[in-house]
């Protein structure tokens, strides 16, 4: 099927992610963005997350700008909806950013409820990490998860208090409170509150007063004179434009993170504070989820997780999340120290990292080495119950040359007795369903079945009957045990590296 007969008839297409983050949906967004939409919109998470594209062998990483943003010069316009939670530091950043590089970013509309992040939003997420010792969740440090927390609090700011500086003073007063309150009793030293202050993004250590924590006026001038008026003339009532645009123009919803990330149906409490699924998304930006007409659930041929929590088929188990959070493990450590080591290397650690190396998964926000692991059909098959059975493959390409891959269809138990539900779970247990309660999750085996790898390089194939025999019979074998449809794959990081069945 082509990518026309597809859509044909659609008007809202979501593409969101089944796994935990990272499988490409940058990418994809600005394919159909040129091709078909006319409005692209986010609709959760913040600047947490990072979307690649690369175009003309430039690489562009958005963080809260859409990624249909390089299109807006043919009049495409852009929505940050009112789900996300927007730092307007990063924001004012990526604007300057697309600005050097000769976008416009003229059609840009910010959701006037979109949740504001404060200062003291980074400095409680990087605080309590930080205080945290061991079972960090591995946050990205973008303050995300108490935006959303003073957002249910019913004490958070949103994007129109920066137009209105009387009543940003004065609930900014209020949350800052609160946020003394909690950063007082976590009893810091001196040095480490001026470490988590000195950073970009909190106006490098600026908005720290010894005595009150916050310096609240220096927070206001930057608000109200760096980043008010940069963005109030992007400001405005998307909800209502979203809702009026539904079946008069094509609408692309973007998600950002993966539904294994999601507090409502993630792998808990190892998730992030939003709920990224499509019907998160549909509501982030103002519209119900059956508005949505076609979701594209994007699947890397294998796995990532960044961060820390359970992940069953991560190649070299706990030693690789060990190793993976170890910052002097970066990019440049590994392609000097490891660049020999082939896909195939016996030792699971080493071939995790020779994954990681030819798929260049290294965090798109914070740079951290992604942990990498097998395809992993059960939680698939589970993430398909929330967004739909249309699927997209991605990163194929990167498994070229593999000899042979696993992919886990089911788990074996082997914790201790547990109730989970209506189960008592024994160790042996078999497990057909993903659990997301972490202390199950940690304790099972994943049971593989192997594939034939390929060894034709798929990168400039451009249709799917050209396609190496065993890459076809993994599509199938996906296709079956997940319940799901395939309707195309992505095989290189360009945007003309895209194939639809
Ligand atoms: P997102 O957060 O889902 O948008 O994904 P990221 O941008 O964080 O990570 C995806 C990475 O894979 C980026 O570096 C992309 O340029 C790259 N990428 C996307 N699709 C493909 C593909 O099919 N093959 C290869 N080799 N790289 C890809
Ligand atoms: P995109 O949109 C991968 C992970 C973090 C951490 C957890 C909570 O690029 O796919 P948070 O900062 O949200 O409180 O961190 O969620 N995480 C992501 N992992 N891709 C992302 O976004 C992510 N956004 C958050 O690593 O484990
Ligand atoms: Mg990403």
């Amino acid at each position: 099927m082509s990518l026309n007969e597809l859509l044909a008839g659609v008007r809202v297409v979501g593409v969101v992610c089944n796994q935990w983050g990272d499988t490409g949906k940058g990418k994809v967004v600005d394919v159909l963005a040129e091709k078909w939409a006319d409005v692209i919109a986010r609709g959760t998470g913040g600047a947490n997350a990072g979307h690649t594209i690369v175009c003309d062998g430039r690489e562009f990483i958005f963080h809260l700008v859409p990624s249909g943003i390089l299109h807006d010069s043919k009049g495409k316009v852009n929505v940050i909806g009112e789900g996300v939670v927007l730092d307007p530091c990063t924001l004012v950043d990526e604007l300057s950013q697309l600005d050097r590089a000769g976008f416009s970013c003229d059609n840009l509309r910010i959701s006037h409820e979109a949740k504001l992040v404060l200062p003291h939003h980074l400095v409680l997420d990087r605080a309590r990490e930080f205080k945290k010792g061991t079972g960090k969740i591995g946050t990205t440090g973008r303050g995300i998860g108490p935006a959303y927390e003073d957002h249910v609090a019913r004490r958070g700011l949103v994007v129109n208090d920066l137009l209105n500086q009387d009543a940003f003073v004065k609930k900014l007063a209020k949350v800052l409170e609160n946020a003394r309150l909690e950063l007082r009793a976590m009893e810091l030293d001196e040095p480490v509150l001026h470490e988590i202050f000195n950073h970009p993004l909190l106006s490098n250590g600026t908005f720290y007063h010894s005595g009150k924590l916050f310096d609240e006026p220096a927070i206001v001038r930057t608000y109200m004179e760096d980043y008010a008026k940069r963005l109030a003339p992007f400001i405005s009532d998307t909800g209502s434009f979203m809702r009026g645009t539904v079946g008069k123009k094509n609408i692309l919803l973007e998600g950002a993170q993966g539904l294994l990330l999601s507090v409502d149906h993630g792998t808990r409490p190892y998730v992030t504070s939003s709920d990224p699924s499509i019907n998160g998304l549909a509501k982030g930006v103002g519209l119900r989820e059956r508005d949505v007409q076609l979701c594209l659930g994007i699947v890397k041929a294998y796995m990532t997780r960044v961060g820390g929590g359970p992940f069953p088929t991560e190649l070299g188990g706990k030693e690789s999340e060990g190793y993976c959070n170890d910052h002097s493990h970066n990019k440049e450590f590994e392609r000097s120290a490891y660049s020999h080591v082939p896909l195939n290397a016996q030792n699971d650690l080493e071939r995790g990292i020779a994954l990681r190396i030819k798929g260049q998964e290294y965090g798109a926000t914070t740079k951290r080495p992604r942990r990498t692991g097998w395809l992993d059909l059960v939680a698939l098959r589970y993430a398909v119950q929330f967004n739909g059975p249309l699927l997209f493959l991605t990163k194929a390409d990167v498994l070229d040359g593999c000899e042979e891959m696993r992919v886990c269809t089911q788990y074996s138990y082997t914790g201790p007795d547990y109730w989970y539900g209506e189960t008592l779970l024994k160790s042996g247990t078999l497990l057909d369903r993903f659990p997301v309660d972490s202390s199950v999750l940690e304790h099972v085996q994943p049971l593989y079945t192997t594939l034939k790898g390929w060894n034709t390089p798929t990168h400039s194939i451009k249709s799917f009957d050209s396609l190496p025999r065993e890459l076809k019979e993994f599509v199938r074998f996906v296709e079956t045990h997940s319940q799901g449809k395939m309707c195309g794959l992505s095989n290189g990081p360009d945007r003309e590296d895209i194939i639809f069945f």
